[in-house]
């Protein structure tokens, strides 16, 4: 089963808030990621953000490929401030999107800010072509949740 997706920012409202020069762009509400679960967000190169609801229920999002063959990790299980990926069942930090040791590699993490109920995530981030992650860059983390 897929995880469902929330409300993605369409390209007219991505436009309108660069002329305001907008930073954060409301996804969803809290209400739409269930509790342990995930949902995700469309960027406009098609490939999605998944939103996550951890133990602690805070919010964190990663892209929803998983570092070792890509797979989905919006449909993977989150336990703790972990998703384990459905495909082949690496273990990937929800804070950072790094695979827990004995695996390698991340995936990349993005910022979220929750307000109120209300989910966000940066624009710039939303519209920034995705880089393929290395082990180098693996140790820097250029996203931080401010949930
Ligand atoms: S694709 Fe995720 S563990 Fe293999």
């Amino acid at each position: 089963m897929s995880a469902a997706a929330c409300i993605p920012p369409s390209p007219v409202d991505l436009a309108a808030s660069a002329e305001a020069d907008a930073v954060w762009i409301a996804v969803c509400t809290l209400a739409n990621i269930p509790a342990l679960g995930a949902r995700r967000v469309r960027r406009p190169d098609g490939v999605d953000i998944a939103l996550f609801r951890a133990t602690s229920d805070r919010i964190y999002a990663l892209l929803d490929r998983c570092p070792h063959k890509g797979g989905p990790l919006s449909q993977g299980i989150v336990f703790g401030e972990s998703v384990a990926c459905p495909l082949h069942n690496w273990t990937i930090r929800l804070v950072d999107g790094r695979a827990q040791a004995p695996d390698e590699g991340c995936t990349p993490a993005f910022a979220v800010k929750v307000e109120g109920d209300q989910v966000y995530l940066r624009r710039d981030q939303l519209l920034a072509p995705i880089v393929p992650m290395t082990a180098a860059s693996c140790d820097v983390t250029a996203y931080t949740s401010v949930s």
